[in-house]
């Protein structure tokens, strides 16, 4: 009955969902849930790279400001996703050298969030985004390659530069609990910090399956970043599992779901919860892995599923 940003709002936290400019345009079921369940937004791609800049100092805003005019029309906050990233990132950057690589790393920063830097709507950024593999060495992507690690601090510099108030968050996945990659993130958190870098927030995706089981000591994991003095966050929740979805499956996802929730809610440094996406209609998962899906808290009909009773319930 009562939504579930009520709920969040009496807890002090967010809840919110990435949305896509597509169905937020044309389908009047998908902007009524939007709209009125959630009282945080992300931008599922529309302030990607290749959104905003496709070719070199040319910016369409188009879809940013469909998300970023919505979230205003419904009070809800947005976070901005995602300013360095070696995915949805324009040939053109890629194939730039060392020092204009960099000079654009920073003009682009400077252009996206200094365009919402005095919106009270648009409150926080994803500065860079997936910087490790899996193992906790840095990802040698085209950013690491041709700038080596000082990319990152360079990045946050320039988002700091572009907007004094947002808050500044590094983000990335399988780092929701504590394992080799979490540790390394931990560390680099650590010294940037040291090096007074304006690194605010900690971002962990949550891209879950049921069938890998939940990970171990989330709630430990977000205590410790806490601890070094940053806001956490859980950025892109979706549970997967191999469809077609059944009634077993289904309750084993909404104890994930309790448990994210669970999670966020006894750490007081931790914001909110996004999920990546709110209906099984439009999901990133069954295109990505093979054989899955069924990863959000509304079906593809729009019909609450027991993930959704599980969110409102431990909110
Ligand atoms: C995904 C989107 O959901 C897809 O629509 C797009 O084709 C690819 O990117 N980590 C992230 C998100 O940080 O930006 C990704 O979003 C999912 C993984």
């Amino acid at each position: 009955d009562s939504p579930l940003r009520e709920h969040a709002e009496a807890r002090g936290k967010f809840i919110g969902a990435a949305l896509a400019t597509g169905p937020l345009a044309s389908e009047s079921a998908y902007r009524d849930i939007a709209g009125g369940e959630f009282n945080q937004i992300t931008a599922e791609n529309a302030m990607k790279w290749t959104d905003t800049e496709p070719s070199p100092n040319q910016f369409t805003w188009a879809g940013a400001d469909a998300i970023v005019d919505f979230a205003t029309q419904n009070d809800q906050q947005v976070h901005g996703h995602t300013l360095v990233w070696h995915n949805q990132t324009p040939d053109w950057v890629q194939s730039l050298g060392a020092d204009a690589m960099r000079a654009a790393m920073q003009n682009h920063i400077a252009k996206v969030v200094g365009r919402y830097a005095s919106n009270p709507t648009v409150v926080s950024w994803d500065v860079v985004n997936e910087v490790f593999d899996d193992n906790g060495t840095m990802r040698t992507s085209f950013w690491y390659q041709k700038l080596g690690e000082s990319y990152i601090a360079d990045a946050f510099r320039a988002a700091r530069a572009a907007d004094p108030d947002a808050r500044l968050c590094i983000n990335d996945y399988n780092v929701e609990g504590v394992n080799a990659k979490s540790t390394a993130m931990y560390n680099l958190v650590r010294s940037l910090r040291a090096a007074d870098v304006p690194v605010d927030c900690v971002g962990f995706q949550g891209h879950l399956a049921i069938q890998y089981g939940f990970p171990g000591q989330v709630q430990e994991n977000l205590q410790r970043f806490a601890d070094l003095g940053v806001q956490v966050r859980f950025t892109e929740i979706d549970i997967r599992m191999q469809t077609p979805r059944d009634a077993t499956k289904d309750a084993l996802q909404a104890t994930y779901y309790t448990n994210v929730v669970k999670a966020c809610l006894a750490v007081p440094q931790c914001a909110g919860i996004t999920l990546w996406g709110f209906t099984d209609r439009y999901s990133w998962v069954p295109d990505t892995f093979s054989g899955q899906g069924a990863a959000l808290i509304y079906d593809e009909n729009y019909a609450a599923k027991p993930a959704y009773t599980a969110v409102h319930d431990a909110l």
